[in-house]
Formats: structure tokens, sequence, C-alpha cells
């Protein structure tokens, strides 16, 4: 099957040249751009708001997978529908009204979606599963890149497999399933094995001077 997505996280990227970044992991054969947007609130580090990605959209010509870190949730919705965000995902603690939250994003036209951190229980996605076109499982503690894989998150994403290819037999609808933190060419197959299908990686694509290579070599894992 070769509907696997890898998303390379932009947090790893150095930012002073983020849209040649782009456009390197982008003609490296990167499928979405996931963009990591941290508050100093919901999360203890900073980087980049809609400003930003309005200025690296030129670069990207795959989807823009925007990951909102970022307490309260709803005020940034449209600025990033509107900054050319093609799918946006949130943090269930960090919105007050999460269905409401999640109408917002399809609303202005983007995908949606939940994160889960490590802790966090897999029953809120059973309220909004009809909103949700894609289920993000963290597997660090979100903030920093370039942080283990929490291998005790491999049991949840074979629960959330269960979850999702039941709706998906009773709706005719499939949910992605994505896994961010941790991400490696040597742990990429038994996180697909789990169930994942999109795959987040900042420090093992980024940290690497030959972006093409490390994407490769990740794909090459999921054949078959
Ligand atoms: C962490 C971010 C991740 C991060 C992953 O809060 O959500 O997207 O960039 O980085 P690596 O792949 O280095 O663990
Ligand atoms: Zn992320």
């Amino acid at each position: 099957k070769s509907d696997f997505i890898i998303a390379p996280s932009i947090l790893s990227a150095n930012f002073a040249y983020l849209g040649n970044e782009i456009s390197s992991v982008v003609d490296g054969g990167a499928d979405w751009i996931h963009f990591d947007v941290m508050d100093n609130h919901y999360v203890p580090n900073l980087t980049f708001g809609p400003m930003v990605c309005r200025a690296v959209k030129p670069y990207a010509s795959v989807p823009i997978d925007v990951h909102l870190m970022v307490e309260p949730v709803d005020e940034m919705i449209n600025a990033f529908a509107d900054a050319g965000a093609n799918i946006i995902t949130f943090h269930p603690e960090a919105s007050r009204h999460i269905d409401k939250s999640l109408s917002l994003i399809n609303a202005a036209g983007c995908k949606a979606g939940l994160v889960l951190n490590p802790a966090t229980t897999i029953h809120v996605l059973e309220e909004v599963i009809d909103k949700l076109d894609v289920v993000l499982l963290m597997s660090v503690n979100p903030g920093f890149g370039g942080q283990s894989f929490i291998p005790s998150t491999l049991k949840k994403i074979s629960q959330v497999r269960i979850l999702l290819d039941e709706y998906a037999r009773e709706n005719d609808r499939y949910i992605r399933l994505e896994v961010d933190g941790g991400i490696k060419v040597d742990n990429i197959a038994q996180i697909a094995a789990a169930g994942a299908d999109t795959f987040v990686a900042g420090s093992a694509i980024f940290g690497h001077k030959d972006y093409a290579k490390q994407i490769k070599a990740m794909r090459a894992q999921l054949a078959d």
C-alpha cells in the first residue's frame, strides 16, 4: 500500500532559510509539511504563527499540516486557514469546546484533527469522530524536537487503529492515523505495523545533510 504519508516537521529546519528548507523536503519526497505552532503557554516553547505560514506557503506545493500547540485554540483557526493551512489539528485539553473548534476548522475549509498526548485517553475521540479527518498521536510529550519515542505509544496506536477501522467499515470514511515524535528510519516500520499511516519526522530528516535520502530510507521501510 503506497498510502503512507511522510510529513517532515520544520521544527528541526533552519529557520533562517525556511522557504528553501521546505522546497528541499518537498523535492525530496515529502507528502505533507508539518508545521508545529507553539505558544509558550500550552507548551514551554515558542515557534511561529500564521504570518510565517503565509510566507512559506509558496514553497509548499504539498499540504501544510498545522499542529497547534496553543491555548486557547479557536482564535488561531481562521488565521491559519487564511494563511494557507490545509490540515489543522489541536490538543483537546487546550480547547474549552472541542466540538466547536472542530466545526470551525471544517467551516474554514480545512481537514480537522485531534492530537492526543502520551497520557491522554483515546475516549475523547468517540463523541466527535464524525468531525475528524485525522487523529494525531503524540509519541513524545509536545514542545521539543529530538526526543525519544515513548514505547507505550505503540499499544495506543493499535487501539486507535481498531477504532478507525471499525469506523471506516461502518461509515465508509477513512480517518488518517498520524504519529508525531521520535520517529526514525529504524523504528518507522514498527510504528506502521502498529497501525499508523502518517509519519511526522523532524530531527530524523533535518538532522541529516541529505533530506531526500532520509525520506527515501523511511519510505523503504514502509514498502510492502
Ligand atoms: C513536538 C512536535 C514534533 C517534533 C518532532 O512537540 O510536535 O512535530 O517536531 O520532532 P522529532 O521528529 O525530532 O521527534
Ligand atoms: Zn508536531
